[in-house]
């Protein structure tokens, strides 16, 4: 199968979990393209089968290259099995009303790109404290130390399912 995997991050947990799937993927003798949604340029859709995009969550959006991809390309997204991956902290957690706001954060997108796809999966992401500014050091070190208090706050901790990510992956492509 030819499968597009396109993500979009910030601090680079997305791209790492991108990069993660589309090698899996390839394992699995698929022809996968892996591409920045900010380069997206006129990538034309037709070539692919399928595809998987991924995209973080900062400040309760995603970044504007997702919006700006899936508005452009809604008719064949709607059309096919996409799978998307929203990644995030709160995911990393069992707090009932961050979870309601992953959902309404991947409503709004939908609402506001025209785009539906066809299975959303909330995956955790990164504490990365080294990948930060003096503020959002400050603010993030507030919001780890509250939801996790085994972490060391002086240093980047990977909260991403690698295994069960895989596994999401591999039953989306068998359904
Ligand atoms: C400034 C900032 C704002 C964030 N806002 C949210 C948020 O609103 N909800 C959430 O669950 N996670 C939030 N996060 C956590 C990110 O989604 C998480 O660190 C993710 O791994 C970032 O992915 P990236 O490295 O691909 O950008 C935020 C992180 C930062 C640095």
């Amino acid at each position: 199968m030819k499968l597009l995997v396109g993500y979009a991050s910030t601090q680079g947990q997305t791209r790492k979990i991108a990069r993660h799937v589309a090698d899996r993927l390839a394992d699995g003798g698929h022809a996968v393209e892996l591409l920045a949604l900010e380069d997206a340029g006129d990538l034309e859709m037709g070539r692919f089968d399928r595809a998987i995009l991924a995209a973080s969550v900062h400040v309760g959006h995603y970044q504007p290259s997702l919006a700006a991809f899936a508005e452009a390309r809604r008719d064949w997204l709607n059309a096919h099995p996409v799978l998307f991956l929203s990644v995030s902290l709160a995911a990393a957690g069992h707090d009932a009303a961050e979870w309601r706001a992953l959902d309404r954060i991947a409503g709004d997108m939908a609402q506001a790109t025209g785009w539906t796809p066809a299975q959303v999966v909330q995956v955790a992401g990164a504490y990365a404290p080294s990948r930060y500014d003096v503020f959002t050091r400050f603010t993030m070190r507030r919001i780890i130390a509250a939801k996790d208090a085994q972490a060391d706050l002086s240093q980047d901790k990977e909260y991403t399912d690698w295994a069960a990510l895989e596994a999401t992956v591999l039953a989306w492509l068998a359904a």
